[in-house]
């Protein structure tokens, strides 16, 4: 018998399907090359944004055509991932070729992961989020946080190294918290559950306020214990939020030569006012002392972003901070994406969907040509609305 998988969405999804696939060779399948040789066709989906969605469906309603022109009965079709979060009712509804769903809690750390890669390997070290950022589906779509243990991590490391792997990437929603559950540090995702509603004001602007003077993020612990391993040569991690990266973690990223200078930090706006309403939990002024603090403690650092456009109520001066920001802070590279409202989160029910997707489209692609097209600049065309 034989599977494929079809991966959409982030790297979570990517190292899920490397344990899915490890689920099924323990039970005997074989990988085919291609979802037309599959006895069973496991669709991994991402639900960040519309676009995401639409794309599943895209790709199902191709499966569903192709074996219906070839007068053959079709594969058995698993949806797990992100989508699962709307529930088996609402899927059958919307993708009625869809015959099982398997929740996305399911997937676990259990099953050992089956890579393609020989070198480089994702670990995932948590899953889930608490951040409950307004606009974002995953805290809903992948549950609360829950950190991986220690023991079963350094298992898999010291595994990988012995089998010739030298580099890992640590995966995440945000690295930084990894085992703060175990010590009682959960405060927005407290303040979400006990009143139901959101309470901007508070939420603290940057936990590692709770470590100043007392130790170090058991993150910190956990990349020196990762890099100490004979064998590894190179960590990378992501994502790692501006408002809990501890002064400890950049003294450890300044002096462990095992870990990538490369730092993805996702800034999501350049104002504070749309910062506010994401709930993402620190000021403009917070991301540029952490900043500060990188560059000064490593100077090869590079730093990578995340920015939405767009944002429920974001108006052109708004989006003219995130302009500034991103010509004096040099981002090597950004993810621009354009805000897409998901049905469930606090935006979606408080800050209406009111820039146009023209609009939205002018502003990504003003972003897009200052971060990662900076000798273009100005001569690319403007769009027209
Ligand atoms: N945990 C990571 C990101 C996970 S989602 C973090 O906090 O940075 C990846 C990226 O998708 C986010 O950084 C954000 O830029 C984008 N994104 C999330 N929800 C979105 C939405 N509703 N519309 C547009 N982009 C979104
Ligand atoms: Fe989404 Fe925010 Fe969690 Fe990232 S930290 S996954 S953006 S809620
Ligand atoms: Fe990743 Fe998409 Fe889920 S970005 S966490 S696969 S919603």
């Amino acid at each position: 018998m034989k599977y494929f998988i079809q991966v959409f969405g982030c790297q979570s999804n990517k190292s899920d399907s490397e344990r899915i696939s490890g689920d099924y060779e323990s039970r005997g399948w074989e990988e085919a090359s291609d979802w037309r040789d599959a006895d069973q066709i496991i669709v991994d989906t991402c639900a960040v944004r519309q676009s995401a969605e639409d794309r599943v469906t895209g790709f199902l309603l191709n499966v569903v055509s192709y074996f219906e022109n070839i007068h053959t009965p079709r594969p058995k079709i698993i949806l797990t991932g992100c989508m699962t979060h709307h529930g088996e009712g609402k899927i059958r509804e919307l993708l009625p070729m869809v015959d099982e769903v398997l929740p996305i809690t399911e997937v676990g750390f259990n099953a050992i992961a089956i890579r393609k890669d020989k070198l480089h390997a994702w670990i995932p070290i948590s899953q889930g989020c608490n951040s409950f950022c307004t606009y974002c589906i995953v805290p809903y779509s992948r549950g609360r946080e829950v950190s991986r243990s220690k023991e079963s991590i350094m298992e898999e490391v010291n595994r990988l190294a012995k089998e010739g792997y030298t580099e890992l990437t640590l995966l995440g929603q945000n690295v930084n918290s990894w085992g703060l559950e175990k010590v009682g540090i959960g405060l927005r995702k407290l303040l979400m559950d006990q009143s139901h509603k959101l309470k901007f004001e508070d939420i603290p602007t940057n936990q590692s306020q709770y470590y100043e003077g007392g130790g170090e993020p058991p993150f910190v612990g956990l990349l020196r214990d990762i890099t100490a391993v004979d064998g590894i040569e190179k960590v990378r991690f992501m994502t790692s939020n501006p408002w809990d990266f501890h002064s400890s973690l950049v003294n450890e990223i300044a002096h462990n030569n095992k870990i990538d200078k490369f730092i993805h930090l996702p800034i999501q706006s350049g104002s504070n006012a749309v910062l506010k309403r994401m709930n993402r939990g620190y000021t403009k002024e917070d991301y540029l002392e952490v900043v500060n603090k990188l560059r000064a403690a490593i100077p090869k650092v590079e730093l990578g972003t995340d920015i939405i456009v767009g944002f429920g109520g974001e108006t052109e001066e708004e989006f003219q901070e995130t302009v500034l920001l991103a010509k004096q802070i040099g981002w090597k590279v950004g993810f621009v994406a354009r805000y897409s409202p998901r049905p469930g989160t606090a935006a979606w029910r408080l800050f209406p969907d009111d820039i146009p997707a023209l609009e939205k489209k002018r502003r990504w692609q003003i972003l897009e040509d200052i971060i990662n097209q900076p000798n273009l600049g100005s001569k690319r065309p403007k769009v027209i609305k």
